[in-house]
């Protein structure tokens, strides 16, 4: 293993590694409904995200034997509405050969429509994996292809490989997309020691030619991986195009996390709009990694979806889970364009099918120093929730929601705004994730996605995100709105039950 990778391991996943031997105890009661989990074992980041004739692909890094990190290869399941996951075989396995170990690491997939690879068959558009392939043995990381005419079922590695190779330990994760006007392929990868990303053009997917580097720029104090390049209409405004790049590095409060640049790609070379210092981040939270966009959405749609890395408690017979699928917007705010991150809209429509019973609405409620509790009667009280709720701040100190509470024992996940300090927290026995943010047109709408064991908040319509894993006893099933030391509006209450 190359130091880059073990330093990482020992940081992140040893500890997982340890408590994984220590315990196999069945834990249902953490295994999302609604959040994408392996049938069994290991996954780290999503992977080849593409869409393809009214199906999501979900392809993901995966321990096919084990539950902790090891013999890489990409899983794969798919889904008609990023909420039900479908279970398929192994779609890439590791390759074992006398003297070499191939894992295959990150990477992404593309429709190659035209046929520009020759991949394709019987005049039907292959689908390409363009993937790191790390090879402990010679202490290197490479960029290799595979192809399927099978819609993605099964790929064949290219007989070329690698396609691109700068001899070196760690440099990986490719994203690959199409860019029309240019008419050509553009993968960025990631040098993660050198903070640096470079761009490469190919016409064919098979030869590829450098272009230009990025980085040294934003938050530089972790490594780089898992790069995106994705072009965005600001405000939704075709005239306003803008180009994001996400990087997996850090965050300010966590070991792990991701940051974004806007700017302006020409086909060969990315212009921060900002300072180089400038510092921007994806989600606050400690877990949300590796995300990436999918490729080949209809309607100029981009959404993404990401692993949250799992924390200590272990969970069995599976390890790590998906976010929900998130909507990448631009827009404009008089700080300059941000990012912004909505649960994809293509939900909405999962939770409009749902029936009354599962639903609940308020409107107009006052809270003063109290709990009201929402899953009287037993609804609501899965644990498997979508809540979204406005507040117009009033005397209270603090407010917000209490999820997974266990009466007897007083256990509960607090996530709580305070005023005073505006920040918004999520609380509980295992710890504290927090972050600024300011109420928008004096108000704070918490859109709160709780699926057992994970939680993400989405603030004032996912002008920032918070998303932590929290791991309540099969008992902590209550959930309830507070205001603390004061009173609070609610304006607007949403509650639907995933339980499915
Ligand atoms: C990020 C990462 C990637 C790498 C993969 C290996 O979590 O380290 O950089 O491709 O995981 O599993």
């Amino acid at each position: 293993m190359n130091k880059q990778l073990f330093t990482f391991w020992l940081i992140c996943l040893l500890p997982f590694t340890l408590l994984a031997q220590q315990q196999e105890v069945p834990t249902p009661q953490w295994r999302p409904v609604y959040h994408f989990t392996p049938p069994k074992n290991w996954t780290n980041d999503p992977n080849g995200l593409i869409y393809l004739n009214g199906v999501y692909h979900l392809y993901y890094q995966h321990n096919p034997y084990e539950n902790k990190w090891g013999h890489m290869s990409w899983g794969h399941a798919t889904s008609t509405d990023l909420l039900h996951w479908k279970h398929l075989p192994v779609a890439i396995p590791e390759i074992e050969t006398k003297d070499t170990t191939t894992w295959i690491f990150s990477g992404c997939a593309v429709l190659d429509a035209h046929n520009t690879s020759g991949f394709g068959s019987n005049g039907k558009a292959p689908l390409v994996a363009i993937y790191t392939a790390d090879q402990p043995k010679q202490e290197k990381e490479s960029q290799f292809v595979a192809y399927s005419n099978d819609g993605g079922m099964s790929f064949t590695n290219f007989a070329g490989n690698p396609v691109v190779d700068i001899h070196k330990k760690d440099f990986r994760d490719p994203s690959v997309i199409w860019m029309e006007e240019q008419q050509q392929w553009v993968m960025t990868v990631a040098v993660p020691q050198e903070h640096k990303l470079q761009f490469y053009a190919s016409k064919n997917l098979k030869k590829w030619d450098l272009l230009s580097e990025f980085g040294n720029q934003g938050d530089t104090r972790k490594i780089w991986e898992c790069p995106s390049l994705t072009p965005l209409y600001v405000d939704g405004d075709p005239s306003k195009k803008k180009w994001l790049i996400m990087i997996s590095s850090g965050n300010p409060d966590a070991a792990t996390g991701m940051q974004y640049f806007t700017g302006d790609f020409d086909g060969k070379t990315f212009t921060n709009d900002n300072p180089g210092e400038h510092q921007q981040f994806v989600d606050y939270g400690r877990t949300f990694y590796a995300a990436i966009p999918y490729n080949n959405l209809p309607d100029g749609k981009h959404t993404m979806l990401g692993w949250l890395m799992p924390f200590e408690t272990p969970t069995y017979p599976w390890r790590g889970q998906m976010s929900i699928a998130r909507d990448l917007l631009l827009k404009s705010t008089p700080e300059g364009v941000r990012l912004y991150q909505q649960p994809a809209s293509v939900l909405n429509a999962s939770l409009e099918k749902l029936p009354a019973s599962k639903r609940l609405v308020k409107q107009g409620v006052e809270i003063d120093s109290r709990e009201m509790p929402l899953n009287k009667g037993g609804r609501f009280g899965s644990n498997a929730n979508w809540i979204d709720v406005t507040f117009t701040p009033g005397s209270g100190e603090e407010f917000g929601l209490k999820l997974g509470q266990n009466s007897v024992s007083g256990a509960e996940t607090v996530i709580g705004y305070n005023k005073a300090r505006n920040e918004l927290y999520i609380a509980n026995a295992g710890g504290t994730d927090k972050m600024m943010v300011k109420p928008s047109n004096g108000k704070i709408r918490l859109q709160v996605l709780f699926d057992k064991s994970s939680v993400e908040v989405f603030v004032n319509g996912g002008e920032r995100v918070l998303t932590t894993l929290v791991f309540p006893d099969s008992k902590a099933t209550g959930c309830a709105v507070f205001s603390a030391k004061g009173k609070v509006m609610m304006d607007t209450l949403k509650v639907w039950d995933l339980s499915f």
